[in-house]
């Protein structure tokens, strides 16, 4: 892992520590020996495909889950063995939000701040909901909100006890794109407020556009961290390109092409290519395809970006799990969500 995931001890920048943490389920190691900073008033990201142990790994930290080895270290406390201090410094959006359809969004608040022995006056709790757009909202039933709006409830939930860093599941999962940049724009202001926050996401561009750092997670380990920026830079790549052929090649064919770094292929002919000489990469292909008498379609050349990080660490897509329907249009395969209290089913 690069140096800038981990300061050193008892640095005043720290806010919160993970050393070695592990969580096994039977004979899955989900997180597998995790180690790193995250540094107090930053927006720190953890990036990884479905099943990367993201969040295992915050509720190791949330004092939600018990690791089986290593220690967890949030604003000076140990999280383990007992983590209820620590749950009074921290404010928690799960990924499968619990809310109460039919109490109102203030009504809400003030339940969840009673939880945390806080009592909200309502000047509070209509600034809390102006400071997540849902002021406007405030009499309604939870039950009668947008997916976009419930994911604000639940952010300013987890702003209810003023915590010193707030941890966010997928926050803009299953978001069309305008609400996902409209919620960027309010977790930037709750970090600008004062409140550290980490956040999961399988989305490279939320990563890139949001974070400060990230964190690169597959398969329980972190595979790279430091900003966007020097994960890209790190990755010496120039471009990433991506096309389909008119039949199939090996991949290992593509991989030997002039000025590829990386590639993969996937399904129906697609493949997709690192390069650190773009403008070769494209020349050595086309050369490629003319010789096998084949058509390159869809050809694509965009600069490098965390995506080719992920796929020259694994050899696959950050965004495989995503599914094309028939518009070509990028749609998400339905979230699991738990209700534990009114009628679910949203
Ligand atoms: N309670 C559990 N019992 C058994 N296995 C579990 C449990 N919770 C998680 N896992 C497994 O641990 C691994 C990591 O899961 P986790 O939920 O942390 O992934 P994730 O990165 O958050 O994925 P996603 O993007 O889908 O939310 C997965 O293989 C998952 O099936
Ligand atoms: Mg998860």
């Amino acid at each position: 892992m690069s140096p800038a995931g981990v300061a050193s001890p008892g640095a005043a920048g720290v806010v919160i520590s993970l050393r070695g943490l592990t969580k096994r389920y039977a004979d899955l190691t989900a997180v597998d020996g995790i180690s790193f900073e995250v540094r107090r008033g930053e927006i720190f990201g953890i990036l990884g495909p479905n099943g990367a142990g993201k969040t295992t790994t915050l509720e190791m930290i949330e004092g939600l889950s018990r690791p089986d080895d290593g220690e967890v270290i949030v604003d000076d406390l140990p999280v383990w063995p007992d983590p209820t201090r620590v749950k009074a410094r921290i404010g928690v959006q799960l990924q499968a939000t619990a809310l109460f359809d039919f109490l109102r969004l203030h009504e809400i608040i003030r339940l969840f701040g009673s939880c945390y022995g806080v009592r909200r006056s309502t000047a509070d709790i209509d600034a809390l909901l102006d400071r997540v757009g849902l002021l406007e909202k405030r009499g309604s039933f939870a039950a009668q909100l947008s997916g976009g709006q419930a994911q604000r409830l639940s952010i300013a939930l987890a702003l209810v006890n003023d915590p010193v860093v707030t941890f966010l599941d997928e926050p803009t999962t299953g978001l069309d794109p305008r609400a996902r940049r409209a919620l960027w724009d309010v977790i930037r202001a709750i970090n600008e407020a004062g409140t550290t926050v980490v956040l999961t996401t399988h989305y490279m561009e939320e990563a890139e556009r949001l974070c400060e750092r990230v964190a690169v997670m597959d398969h329980g380990h972190v595979m790279a961290l430091d900003t966007p920026r020097a994960l890209v830079h790190g990755l010496g790549a120039d471009a990433h390109i991506t096309f389909t052929l008119s039949a199939p090649v090996p991949v290992s064919d593509l991989c030997e092409l002039d000025g590829v770094s990386t590639c993969a292929a996937h399904e129906a002919e697609g493949y997709s290519l690192v390069a650190d000489d773009a403008q070769r990469a494209v020349v050595s292909l086309l050369g490629l395809a003319a010789q096998r008498e084949l058509e390159v379609k869809n050809l694509d050349v965009q600069g490098a970006n965390l995506e080719d990080v992920f796929l020259q660490m694994t050899g696959r897509k950050l965004a495989e799990e995503e599914e094309e329907d028939e518009g070509g249009e990028k749609v998400e395969k339905p979230r699991r969500r738990a209700f534990l209290f009114g009628r679910g089913g949203r």
